[in-house]
């Protein structure tokens, strides 16, 4: 018999995707000579982009008239899934009243005070059009406080595709005692990576790297849960320890909570492991699904927004930050997540039920890999060890992470291809988990038989 090579697999699958979605591979085809790629976020979808045509509750339907269970909800920001009638119906007061003034409206404060009033160490916020951008406020706010010029990232911490953060996300370089910065993209220049320090993730060695280097380095900014890198959670000992480490040394610990800010509970991943900040960034749910970040923090941090330092007040804000739609929409979303604080608990342990369900399954099936995450966000690694970082990471089957989204596409499941980044809402439901974990047992299975997992 014949043996079928990797390419012949990897062509049998595209062709097999696009039998299935005749309409978005043609779609894809023309509109590739347009976008790159198809689509401007194409790297996510494997091997084409699927048009979605409407989504409700946890359900996306595409222009084929597919419909799936929805496990990616746009990367995180619909906690309440698609089309809650309390989102849509804020914003389709605001929508009549008009979309965006340049002075101010009454929703931004609104959100504020829900952000001061349950975020730990934030005293005042000031909004940004997008979590990236909250992000690189967070930086130059705590440059500016500071006084140093450098700023420290983790290994396989994402932060938005500013040119500061976009590096050792995805790469890594160098022993974990002398990290590399390593761009995550072209275009980046030599000045912009010198000023950049990376850090081992979950890793004790980084403390000795930042107290080393404390007098030049101005912040460290981390994730309560690695997203981009892989649903990987911080160790929580490692976390105290570093907030130990950063106020020592007069560094500013700034948690990217853009995926973890009132998804994770009420304060985020910060109340989950019980540190203050110095600067939180935010984005995603406080949006309720429409642009929306923010930076919050200690008021003598946020207000060198209007003293300055050397005379120089901080310039944040775009166009759209705290546009009234997103505001209206954010303080929508959050009204009811704070309104009913038990939905915290329940999508939580659907979260642990949908890992618990897909360990299992791997085990059952005889499938190397690891299922992490925390509260409801997930991540699957077929990797021969839990990881704890993306070096942990190095020998794991990456076509079989690639692929598995593909072969969900079969059994109406939806997530994003090559991460997997899965997310629940507070509309799923415990059966929406268990057929979703079905749908994964089928696709794993069919991936066995066609030879993604070789002994
Ligand atoms: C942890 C984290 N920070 C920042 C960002 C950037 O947010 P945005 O895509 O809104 O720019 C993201 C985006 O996924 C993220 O996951």
């Amino acid at each position: 018999m014949a043996t079928v090579t990797g390419n012949e697999r990897v062509e049998a699958l595209k062709q097999e995707v696009r039998g299935v979605l005749p309409r978005s591979a043609a779609r894809a085809e023309r509109d590739r000579l347009l976008i790159p790629g198809g689509t401007t976020r194409s790297r996510f979808w494997w091997p084409i982009p699927i048009y979605i045509d409407h989504g409700e509750g946890v359900h996306v339907t595409d222009i084929d008239g597919r419909t799936y269970i929805d496990c990616n909800l746009a990367f995180g920001p619909l906690i309440l899934g698609h089309s809650h009638p309390a989102v849509t119906g804020a914003i389709r007061d605001q929508l009549d009243r008009g979309v965006l003034f340049g002075p101010a409206n009454e929703w931004e404060a609104d959100l504020a005070k829900m952000i001061v009033d349950n975020v730990p160490g934030a005293d005042m916020v000031s909004f940004a059009g997008s979590g990236m951008e909250a992000t690189l406020g967070a930086l130059r706010l705590a440059r500016a406080a500071t006084g140093r010029q450098k700023v420290a990232k983790f290994e396989g911490g994402f932060h938005g595709m500013q040119d500061f953060l976009h590096q050792s996300f995805n790469s890594f370089g160098g022993p974990t005692d002398q990290p590399e910065t390593i761009p995550d993209s072209g275009g980046i220049t030599d000045a912009v990576r010198d000023s950049v320090v990376a850090l081992p993730f979950n890793d004790p060695v980084a403390f000795k790297l930042i107290e080393e280097r404390a007098d030049e380095i101005a912040c460290v900014i981390v994730e309560p849960v690695q997203g981009g890198g892989g649903a990987i959670p911080v160790d929580e000992q490692f976390l105290l320890g570093l907030s130990d480490v950063c106020s020592e040394h007069g560094v500013l610990l700034i948690l990217d909570e853009v995926i973890t800010g009132f998804r994770l509970s009420p304060s985020g991943g910060a109340g989950m492991y019980g540190v203050e900040p110095d600067l939180v960034a935010l984005g995603k749910v406080i949006g309720g699904g429409l642009g929306a970040g923010a930076v919050a923090g200690r008021g003598k941090y946020l207000d060198l927004m209007r003293r300055g330092v050397d005379g120089k007040a901080v310039g944040l804000g775009s166009t759209h930050a705290a546009n009234p739609i997103s505001m209206a929409a954010g303080r929508a979303q959050l009204q009811v997540l704070l309104g009913a604080p038990e939905l915290y608990e329940q999508i939580n342990r659907l979260g642990a039920r949908m890992r618990d369900g897909l360990s299992a399954l791997l085990h059952e099936l005889d499938i190397v890999g690891h299922v992490t995450g925390a509260g409801s966000i997930w991540g699957i690694h077929f990797s021969d060890r839990a990881p704890a970082s993306i070096r942990d990471l190095t020998d794991a089957n990456r076509w079989a992470a690639r692929v598995l989204p593909a072969y969900l596409l079969f059994e109406d499941v939806l997530m994003s291809a090559p991460y997997h980044l899965g997310f629940l809402s507070t509309e799923h439901t415990e059966e929406d988990i268990d057929t979703a974990i079905d749908g994964h047992r089928r696709a794993l299975v069919r991936m066995t038989e066609d030879g993604w997992f070789p002994e």
